[in-house]
């Protein structure tokens, strides 16, 4: 019986309204948010306090800040560690902007390590080569929520005298060799943003067990006014560069009710990839997200790769990429592609102009290399991945199994679709990569230029 697939005029796999939107809120998220409204303390209070001394609890953490993002609490967590202007700070050539950007917000130039074709994580046999004398930390990310490799990075950085942060905005709740991740390198930050884990609407929670590491930190949360020289409180004077960081009650309570079910959440989220890498499993054309030994993954993402040599296609991967997506999303799939650019394609990096007139980079003399061509994992990983959603809480095994369907009916009758007609149909200009020369139709100009002039 052949099969009309959605994008070519048949009936979706997955009917409109299947799939049901993340995160769950229930009566407990109603109830503390409503407490929260009716109090007199919205800036700063009881939610707040008590969701640092419970997430540090969950985590495994002796002190935990909680502020108003992830890339907040990253940025806390260079001033945490003591880096200065002109530091060198290493991070993977692929992975969320604010990576790279909290690196940036403190002075700091960003020094790129391509990833691993595994994990997708920083890959720990090339740190070495990465670093010089002005290097001062490495920023781990756990992308996708899966650890990185922590033992061979944290020998480096012990061995080489580094600092290690953990960016752990995707990973709440991830295990690396059986302990959680954010409490192996010197201080960790975590997102409470809508899409991660752990979801207050927006947020961040800064953790460490080192106390100075926390009053550095701590330092920079609250227009710098937090340590004064003579009392304990705040005396609103001006003692370093501080920002305006703090996280609000009302996401505060959110994020209380949210962590009583984030066992929960993690454990639904890993049932549901596990239903979909059976299901999925030896589809030629498509390569699955594998889970690394040492690990045990959140299942933040489902990350999938293209194969276009395995089914005969000979364009480029990115158009194949294009055109499978555009088929699941006809299916009803939430198949998504979130960053196109590895972190030294990005125009304020690679113009090396991030506050204008070449700053940070040309007051410090940074020389640093930013060629993409260096990255080729980073690449290749950009060009070629997607993710499939719709696999938490509320949503079901039974549901994870609906997207199996609809993922089979495409792969199955792949024949059928015209992958360049698709692609053309697409914003094709996003994979034109001007320094790689492709004669691709239109010329972007993002690529070359930063935001600001000079
Ligand atoms: C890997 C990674 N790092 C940092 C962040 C920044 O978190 P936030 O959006 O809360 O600032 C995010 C999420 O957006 C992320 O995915």
């Amino acid at each position: 019986m052949s099969i009309t697939l959605a994008i070519n005029g048949g009936s979706p796999a997955i009917p409109q309204g299947t799939i049901k939107p993340w995160p769950p809120v229930n009566e407990l998220d109603e109830d503390l948010v409503l407490a929260s409204l009716r109090s007199s303390s919205h800036a700063w209070g009881e939610d707040c306090e008590a969701l640092q001394r419970e997430f540090a609890a969950w985590n495994g953490n002796k002190h935990c800040l909680a502020m108003n993002s992830g890339t907040a609490a990253l940025h806390a967590s260079l001033v945490g560690c003591g880096l200065g202007a002109g530091d060198e700070v290493i991070t993977p050539a692929y992975s969320w902007t604010s990576s790279a950007a909290c690196i940036l917000h403190h002075d700091c130039i960003p020094v790129f390590v391509d990833n691993e074709p595994v994990t997708l994580n920083i890959d720990p046999g090339r740190i070495e080569g990465a670093i010089t004398e002005r290097t001062r930390a490495i920023l781990v990310v756990h992308l996708h929520g899966v650890p990185a490799d922590m033992d061979p990075i944290m020998e480096i950085a012990r061995r080489r005298g580094l600092k290690v942060i953990e960016d752990c905005c995707q990973a709440h709740g991830a295990l690396y060799k059986g302990g959680k991740v954010g409490t192996m390198g010197d201080c960790s930050a975590f997102s409470l943003n809508q899409n991660k884990m752990l979801s207050a609407g927006e947020g961040g929670l800064f953790v460490t067990d080192d106390p100075e590491t926390l009053e550095r930190a701590r330092s920079l949360v609250l227009f710098g006014d937090f340590r004064a020289p003579v009392t304990d409180k705040p005396d609103y004077h001006f003692y370093g560069l501080g920002w305006m960081y703090r996280q609000n009650e009302l996401c505060a309570a959110w994020a209380r009710a949210q962590l009583t079910r984030l066992d929960g959440y993690i454990a639904r989220a890993r049932e549901m990839t596990a239903v979909l890498r059976q299901r999925l499993a030896g589809i030629p054309g498509l390569i699955l997200p594998v889970e690394p030994d040492y690990a045990k993954e959140n299942a933040y993402n489902f990350v999938c790769h293209v194969d276009p040599a395995a089914v005969g296609y000979t364009g480029p991967v990115a158009y194949y990429r294009e055109a499978i997506m555009m088929a699941l999303a006809a299916e009803g799939v939430p198949a998504s592609v979130w960053q196109r650019r590895i972190l030294p394609e990005m125009a304020a990096i690679a113009a090396k102009n991030a506050y204008g007139k070449g700053s940070p980079w040309r007051e410090h003399g940074s020389t640093v290399d930013y060629d993409p061509l260096q990255f080729p994992v980073a690449l290749a990983h950009s060009d070629s991945y997607f993710l499939i959603g719709g696999l938490r809480s509320p949503n079901t095994v039974e549901t994870a199994d609906l997207i199996a369907d609809a993922v089979r009916k495409v792969f199955e009758n792949l024949a059928s679709i015209d992958i360049d007609e698709l692609a053309r149909r697409a914003d094709i200009t996003l994979y034109e990569r001007g320094w790689k020369g492709q004669s691709l139709p239109r010329h972007s100009e993002r690529s070359e230029e930063s935001a600001l002039e000079g």
